[in-house]
């Protein structure tokens, strides 16, 4: 398993809390765009031909995913990065033999593990080299004709447009201001004014991709495309205010997408 640096795995641990679950999760609490992320989920797992799908969830979180994907049908090992998460998924999932959850910090998933789909909601843009990840994830353990599946990363910042990254950047800045987080907040963005992006930063290096440059989704439908009969991208609006999300999708901006690949066209015999 490539995992992050131990800096990113540490801020994530003690800092992030807010950041990786309910409270600060639009596709969780925001009902358009969760019914968004479930049919893109839904889809994924009836690419495959089985009807109890063996699924890798990258981050797991708190686990909402990870019931979704149980009701789905679904069988699930989930890994994670920050002792807290790890404690909750074990500890919300005892009685499920249903379920795995690997600490990547001290744990390597099986060579011999395979999986129908991978799935991997709200994670990447917390993941410094999150095309590395992907890529060596389903080189190794994903089935021929299987999927691969991600929702709520932010777009690549280069090349949205104008008017959708700063109303971006404004709806994030007007959620933090809602969150009660005023002088954090505001020391957050002085220090990144000032110094740019720092590596010793807990929220610069929870935030990773987001204070970078987002995903480059175009990037990974070129390496996904060289490994799936079909790659979709779904762009869309999110915030984690309502209000601002209606506005925003109204008027047709777009700030983050999802991506879905089915048909993995694994050459070698990993199945
Ligand atoms: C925003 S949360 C999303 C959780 C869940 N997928 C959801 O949508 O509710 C991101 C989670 O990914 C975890 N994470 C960060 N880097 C990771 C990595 N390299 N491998 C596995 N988990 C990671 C974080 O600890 C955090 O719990």
């Amino acid at each position: 398993v490539v995992t992050n640096g131990a800096s990113v795995i540490e801020a994530n641990s003690d800092w992030a809390s807010r950041f990786s679950g309910i409270p600060g999760s639009p596709h969780l609490n925001n009902a358009d765009l969760r019914v968004r992320m479930e049919r893109l989920v839904v889809s994924a797992l009836r690419s495959t031909p089985t009807s109890s799908p063996r699924v890798l969830e990258i981050g797991g979180g708190h686990g909402m995913i990870t019931s979704f994907l149980l009701a789905e049908g679904a069988s699930v090992t989930a890994t994670e990065a920050a002792q807290a998460r790890i404690d909750e998924l074990r500890t919300r999932f005892a009685d499920d033999d249903r379920v795995r959850v690997v600490d990547i910090r001290n744990e390597q998933l099986d060579p011999a593990d395979r999986f129908d789909v991978i799935v991997a909601i709200s994670v990447l843009h917390h993941v410094p080299d999150y095309e590395a990840l992907v890529v060596d994830l389903i080189d190794r353990h994903l089935v021929a004709g299987g999927a691969f599946v991600s929702f709520q990363d932010p777009l690549w910042y280069p090349r949205l447009r104008r008017r959708d990254h700063v109303t971006d950047r404004l709806g994030y800045y007007l959620w933090r201001l809602t969150i009660g987080d005023l002088r954090s907040g505001i020391k957050t963005v002085m220090n990144r004014m000032r110094h740019g992006v720092t590596e010793d930063a807990a929220a610069d290096i929870v935030e990773y991709h987001v204070v970078r440059s987002g995903v480059d989704e175009e990037r990974l439908r070129t390496v996904l495309g060289e490994r799936f009969g079909s790659v979709r991208i779904d762009s869309y609006w999110s915030n984690q205010l309502d209000a601002v999300s209606r506005l925003c999708t109204r008027l047709k901006l777009v700030s983050n997408f999802g991506l879905s690949a089915t048909g993995h066209n694994a050459r070698r015999a990993n199945s």
